[in-house]
């Protein structure tokens, strides 16, 4: 009997070392894209960023950028008219993404937007900036 015990516990431990040595990290996300050319965001349009998980919008005053990622638990808000909805647990922001419905009780996120060298837009979802932050091009 304690043979069989040795053996399992023996066993046991070098399952648990081969898993150890076999771990690997998570893969890193990206967190910068190179997008489109400036005008080819409209005044008044609202552009999905899919790779980044962002909106893309220009008002009068210029471009800015609203994190998809809902400020709750993270999944990823879709736009609904002239709102953001969760699908996850029901939370709603306005257009500016403000919360209008909890369980969310914080702003969706404003990211950084610059341009490239080549004139093209930048967006970087590790930047937060301030919601009246604007690209102006
Ligand atoms: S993750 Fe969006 S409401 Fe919970």
């Amino acid at each position: 009997m304690l043979k069989l015990s040795l053996g399992l516990s023996s066993a046991l431990s070098l399952f648990g070392l081969v898993k150890f040595l076999g771990y690997q990290s998570a893969p890193i996300q990206a967190v910068r894209f190179t997008l489109k050319p400036p005008a080819e965001y409209a005044e008044g349009s609202v552009t999905g960023v899919p790779e980044a998980r962002a909106y893309i919008m220009r008002d009068a005053k210029g471009l800015y950028a609203i994190s998809a990622i809902c400020t709750h638990l993270g999944c990823t808000v879709n736009k609904a008219g002239e709102n953001y909805e969760c699908p996850c647990h029901g939370s709603k922001f306005n257009g500016g993404g403000y919360v209008l419905k909890g369980p969310a009780t914080a702003p969706l996120d404003r990211v950084e937007l610059s341009l490239s060298g080549d004139g093209k837009v930048v967006i970087d979802t590790s930047k937060k900036v301030a919601a009246d932050a604007r690209l102006v091009v």
